[in-house]
């Protein structure tokens, strides 16, 4: 193909197949980008159904719904249940990805919980206070919970155990019937991306978590 003439690197065609050439240089087959920036960086809009592993028989995965050259090299940033929808992050850097789940980070998140009983007038202090989840020997760190209604409410946690929220209202005797990610770290979930869209992360995005 190179020989042939269909391939450029930048603006110019590249006819020698020995032509040595950078990560940084964009190289396209008949017009269509075939190279990748070296670290990559998305936000998707999870809808329900969708499962954050890499493999699934059962379920598409959130990697399927990402349409991106050498899409192999992603990884998910942070898993949500098959049930959970909204901010879902994905990378090919294996340390931004660390950086952002690490328990060390003090990376916040923020949930948005519909729970089936109605909220408990203690809840903002047993969050706050740290509750215990069943099968752990530490209380989770104290989380910041805002009513919207009888039985919705906004949840800013630090931790990202498996399960958290779902474990932390049923430590309280309640139930999740709903839950949505807003926001991870300084990065918000794009109100124009329709569910099941991706959108590349902004250089400052990117930064942030840094
Ligand atoms: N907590 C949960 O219980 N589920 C999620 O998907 C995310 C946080």
């Amino acid at each position: 193909m190179v020989k042939a003439g269909v391939v450029c690197v930048g603006d110019n065609p590249c006819t020698n197949p020995a032509n040595k050439i950078t990560s940084d240089q964009i190289v396209t087959l008949d017009g269509s980008i075939i190279s990748a920036a070296k670290d990559r960086y998305f936000m998707l809009n999870k809808p329900a159904g969708v499962v954050s592993v890499t493999k699934d028989h059962q379920h598409p995965t959130a990697l399927s719904l990402i349409f991106e050259h050498r899409s192999e090299e992603l990884q998910i940033a942070g898993r949500l249940d098959i049930d959970t929808t909204g901010l879902l992050l994905i990378t090919n850097d294996g340390k931004w990805n660390h950086k952002l789940t690490s328990p060390r980070s003090d990376c916040r998140k923020i949930y948005q919980v519909t729970l089936a009983n109605p909220i408990g007038p203690d809840y903002t202090e047993k969050l706050a206070e740290g509750v215990l989840l069943d099968g752990e020997k530490h209380r989770c760190l104290p989380a910041v919970m805002e009513q919207v209604d009888d039985h919705c409410l906004t949840l800013d946690i630090a931790e990202g155990k498996y399960h958290q929220v779902k474990r932390m209202f049923a430590a309280l005797g309640n139930h999740v019937v709903k839950l949505h990610r807003s926001k991870v770290g300084g990065i918000v979930l794009d109100t124009s991306l329709a569910e099941g869209d991706y959108r590349p992360l902004t250089a400052s995005e990117v930064a942030c978590i840094r």
